[in-house]
């Protein structure tokens, strides 16, 4: 049973989700927050979302652990399949190229709000396809979110079956170990693809990140759309900072108006390339 919440608390978490996170809840996803948040207000022994506040705003770890509770981490492998076939085609058309006049081999991309991991790890896949498995390239994938929870899970790249569906079945023994004894069922990302990664708790509300920059690719979808459009401009506008000229901004199709600015330019629906001028 949930825990009964009054509209001066519900405006009280309201505030501090949104002041910390960007994430602009509305009324009608109160009972959400509350069925999200009663379990936790139990394992803590208290019976008060005013107590529970009190916690939160006192305790560093435990705001950080609100916020985990309150992130949708919703998402699959090959999720918008068109992005990754544009990945696998123009894109590494475009950077073999510039390999052939620069010698450069290196590609840097970042998964803005990874989730649990299928998106990175699917971005990694398809850049492995996309070149042949050809182990001369130097590949890193930035993965990042807010949910402590998403980005262990993330790391760990443990997936049952149902998880799978979406990657082709002919991939699954190249880049995913099948679990037995106690794990029948599950899969694990293999090594060679999980050291493409590097996971970061990256606030997207956050001035700046710890981070240089110089990417290829940026993918921030799915996740705008919880922000407020004031939000929305400020994070697209910092993530241009950190796309190298000629690199891709790619945004979940139901995000793809926040991608019509200057400096953007539609080369496939929700995907941008940030122009050279
Ligand atoms: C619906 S998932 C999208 C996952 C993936 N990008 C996809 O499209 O499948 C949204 C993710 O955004 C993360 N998120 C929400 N607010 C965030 C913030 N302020 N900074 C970083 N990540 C955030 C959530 O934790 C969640 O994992």
């Amino acid at each position: 049973m949930d825990i009964a919440i009054t509209d001066k608390e519900f405006n009280l978490f309201r505030e501090i989700i949104y002041n910390e996170t960007g994430i602009n809840l509305k009324e009608h996803k109160k009972p959400l927050l509350v069925s999200r948040l009663t379990r936790r207000l139990m394992e803590l022994g208290i019976n008060s979302f005013s107590e529970y506040y009190r916690m939160v705003v006192t305790d560093k770890g435990e705001l950080v652990r609100l916020l985990d509770r309150v992130s949708t981490n919703l998402t699959e492998f090959f999720r918008e399949a068109r992005h990754f076939d544009f990945l696998r085609g123009g894109f590494l058309d475009e950077l073999k190229e510039r390999a052939k006049s620069t010698g450069q081999k290196k590609i840097r991309i970042w998964s803005a709000a990874c989730s649990t991991g299928e998106e990175p790890y699917s971005i990694a896949i398809s850049l492995l396809e996309g070149l042949g498995r050809d182990s001369s390239w130097d590949i890193k994938i930035l993965a990042s979110d807010i949910c402590t929870e998403a980005l262990e899970a993330a790391e760990c790249a443990v997936y049952t079956e149902d998880r799978l569906q979406k990657v082709p079945r002919c991939l699954w023994s190249t880049y995913f170990l099948r679990g037995r004894y106690g794990c029948t069922g599950k899969y694990r990302v293999k090594g060679f693809v999980r050291e493409m990664l590097v996971f970061r708790r990256f606030n997207l509300k956050e001035r700046t990140w710890p981070i240089r920059g110089g990417f290829d690719a940026i993918f921030i979808r799915n996740v705008l759309i919880y922000f407020d459009r004031p939000t929305q401009d400020e994070i697209v506008g910092k993530l241009l900072r950190y796309l190298n000229n000629g690199g891709y901004l790619f945004l979940g199709h139901s995000e793809t108006m926040l991608g019509k600015r200057d400096g953007l330019r539609m080369i496939v629906p929700s995907v941008y390339r940030r122009s050279s001028e």
